[in-house]
């Protein structure tokens, strides 16, 4: 049985935990690395639960880690867990497994993106909602981009107007979530991408500063600062 959270909620959470976190320096999985005392993964857990569509959340942990993320977090919301894989394609297929076929919105959230406030999860919610098949939150590149050779020189300067980066949740239809992963033969790093491959548009969204990835030492020092700023969506 998978665990339901909200039963007037249309949306399923699936929720990548399972890498190491070799960028973040030694300790245990990312996810279970302490912000602020408590584990990534239950923030990033309790701002999901909260968002008022999610209907359930699915977690790829660790596999020698099932047993204690479902402990974990059972106290912050009802959620069900799986093993996750050796890249996080595989972990993403594992959850996407068990989510059951009658719920039609999936998103796909990092763990790592554990300060990702609710509004996030909603806007993107109400934009596959509204009909797009696929949806991704993003933010302006701030930085100057340069394509650079092999031996460090410059080749030229990208125009960054175009550029976006992005983050997570990604929201889709289910029904295109799962025929993009069938087709997916070769690793890639965001789910949207697979759905690029299909021709299927995806359609972009406001990101949140807020949503970055815990990837490095520094992103860690910078979420507990902002752990300390008024909760944007009070
Ligand atoms: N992830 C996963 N399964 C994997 C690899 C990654 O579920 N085999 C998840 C991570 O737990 C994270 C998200 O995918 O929530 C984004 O990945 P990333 O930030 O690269 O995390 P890690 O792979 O853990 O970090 P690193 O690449 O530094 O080892
Ligand atoms: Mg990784």
């Amino acid at each position: 049985m998978t665990a339901q959270l909200n039963a007037r909620g249309d949306v399923a959470v699936v929720v990548p935990a399972a890498g190491a976190g070799l960028r973040l320096g030694p300790g245990g999985p990312k996810a279970l690395r302490l912000l602020d005392g408590e584990p990534l993964l239950v923030h990033t857990v309790r701002r999901l639960a909260a968002a008022p569509s999610v209907r359930m959340i699915v977690i790829a942990a660790p596999p020698a880690d099932v047993e204690a993320v479902h402990s974990l977090l059972s106290p912050v919301a009802p959620v069900t867990v799986v093993a996750g894989g050796a890249e996080r394609q595989e972990s993403v297929a594992a959850a996407l497994a068990v989510v059951p076929d009658e719920v039609a919105i999936v998103l796909v959230h990092d763990a790592a993106r554990c300060l990702t406030p609710p509004s996030v999860v909603e806007r993107v919610a109400a934009a596959v909602r509204a009909g797009a098949d696929a949806v991704i939150p993003v933010l302006p590149v701030v930085d100057t981009i340069k394509e650079v050779a092999a031996d460090d020189t410059v080749l030229g300067t990208v125009d960054r107007s175009v550029l976006r980066a992005v983050q997570t949740p990604q929201g889709f239809r289910a029904s295109v979530l799962r025929a993009a992963h069938a087709a997916a033969a070769d690793a890639h790093t965001d789910d949207a991408g697979a759905v690029e491959k299909l021709g299927i548009p995806v359609h972009c969204v406001p990101g949140s500063d807020l949503a970055l990835k815990i990837t490095r030492p520094i992103d860690l020092a910078l979420a507990t600062h902002l752990l300390t700023l008024p909760d944007p969506d009070a």
